[in-house]
């Protein structure tokens, strides 16, 4: 069930209308919806009741604060990629104990910051980060927990940029070499090796990649056991889509897919290590947030044109960068539908580029001043956001029940230059 619905003809999310938020506090605004981040993170935890299994929520997909705060208190760990996201978990009251550095660019720093606030493990993505690692934590007298980012070589089938399982990807140590380089690993005197990890690609609808890639990853254990190598636990990635409203069709629910793997792990583990557990991690971002939240623009003018009506909005590539990024397509709903003709229009925003459009051919009843709501908006779109055309961030609200809570102000033009210095 979806918690933003339509209630006495207006959107709302829960029971607030987003056109009470709009005049609140202004528009564009990011919207979230307490209960379906709730849902989306126990989809996961619920199939995984009673076992050793962590739910490392991938920040990246949205880092504010107040989001970090509730799925910690749900008991979720962090899947972060900069010491900055590491802070971020700190700040929210999140374990880092619970945390794994992912990324293949991880710097001195980071790796000590992480090392000192006792991360879970580094998920390495090279032989040159596994010897950095391994430096950094002989010199602090610590030793480092680490994974190995395999690459299993799996299509995601998904669009190019966020597909990270193929060969010719910048992620992860290819699966051909994976078994020397865990030798290499084991061999250096200040990492512990526990673990292994993949992540093939984001927005999947289909799990049979996903399934696929841990296989290749069971296989890889299996045989690192024989060498000795014994690890305690298997990270499967994130990368679970959602419905964007779009043609490309529904993903596979969130537990569906959990307890495939789940399914899988425990007759693999019955047939070879006579039913002993293995840990299993899982690092969802969008899967978690995605459907969790909106974009709520402003319809400033309408603009009828020779071959495309636009209709300028509020919003712009720099609040949510996916259109203009990946060509992705987003649901856009009026938050206060009206009757009417519904002219196909563009749906573009004040940024000064070609590439600032937010949804295409779009046949929309509008008129300036109404509200629109992108849906599905709530993974990658405020973390992405820019400010570019010294244009401020928007507001990010939460609403619980009948509650709205402001968790980001929106930035001030002022703000947006407070750190820059003239040259006298
Ligand atoms: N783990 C690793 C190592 C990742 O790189 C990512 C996402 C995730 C987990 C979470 O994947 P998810 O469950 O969200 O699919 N900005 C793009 C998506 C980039 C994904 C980057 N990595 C978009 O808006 O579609």
């Amino acid at each position: 069930m979806s918690h933003f619905s339509y209630q006495n003809g207006v959107l709302h999310a829960e029971s607030v209308a987003l056109s009470d938020i709009a005049t609140r506090f202004g528009t564009p605004a990011y919207v979230y919806s307490k209960a379906q981040l709730l849902d989306n993170f126990t989809g996961y935890t619920a199939p995984a009741k009673g076992r050793d299994a962590l739910v490392c929520y991938a920040m990246k997909a949205n880092s504010n604060l107040a989001i970090l705060d509730l799925l910690a208190r749900e008991g979720a760990g962090f899947d972060i990629v900069s010491g900055g996201e590491l802070l971020r978990v700190i700040a929210a009251g999140g374990d880092p104990g619970k945390v794994i550095f992912s990324g293949v660019g991880k710097t001195v720093q980071e790796i000590e910051l992480a090392l000192e606030k006792g991360i879970l493990c580094f998920n390495v993505e090279s032989i040159p980060e596994l010897d950095r690692i391994n430096e950094v934590a002989g010199r602090l007298g610590k030793r480092a927990p680490v994974s190995l980012r395999v690459n299993p070589n799996v299509d995601a089938k998904t669009h190019p940029y966020i597909a990270t399982g193929l060969k010719a990807s910048k992620f992860g140590v290819a699966f051909s070499d994976a078994l020397a380089t865990y030798r290499s690993a084991a061999a250096l005197p200040h990492l512990d090796v526990v673990g292994i990890d993949c992540h093939i690609g984001s927005q999947l609808l289909d799990d049979a990649p996903l399934l696929e890639a841990l296989d290749k990853l069971i296989e890889l254990i299996d045989t690192l056991a024989l060498e000795g190598i014994h690890l305690h636990h298997l990270d499967v990635g994130g990368g679970l889509g959602i419905d964007y409203g779009s043609a490309d069709g529904q993903p596979v629910p969130i537990g569906d897919y959990v307890s495939r793997v789940f399914a899988r792990v425990d007759a693999w583990r019955a047939a070879k290590y006579d039913g002993k557990p293995i840990k299993v991690i899982f690092e969802p971002g969008r899967s978690i947030v995605g459907n969790a939240g909106v974009l709520l623009m402003s319809v400033e003018f309408l603009k009828p044109g020779e071959e495309k009506n636009f209709c300028v909005v509020d919003a712009a590539m720099n609040d949510m960068a996916r259109p203009a990024m990946y060509q992705a397509w987003m649901d856009v709903k009026p938050v206060v539908p009206r009757a009417g003709d519904a002219p196909v229009y563009d749906l573009v925003g004040p940024v000064c580029e070609s590439g600032d459009w937010l949804a295409r051919d779009r046949a929309l009843a509008v008129q300036p001043g109404d509200v629109l709501a992108m849906m599905a908006a709530g993974a990658y779109g405020f973390t992405m956001s820019s400010n570019y055309n010294t244009r401020g961030r928007a507001a990010e609200l939460l609403v619980d029940g009948d509650k709205v809570h402001l968790i980001r102000r929106r930035e001030t033009p002022a703000e947006l230059f407070a750190l820059e210095m003239l040259v006298k």
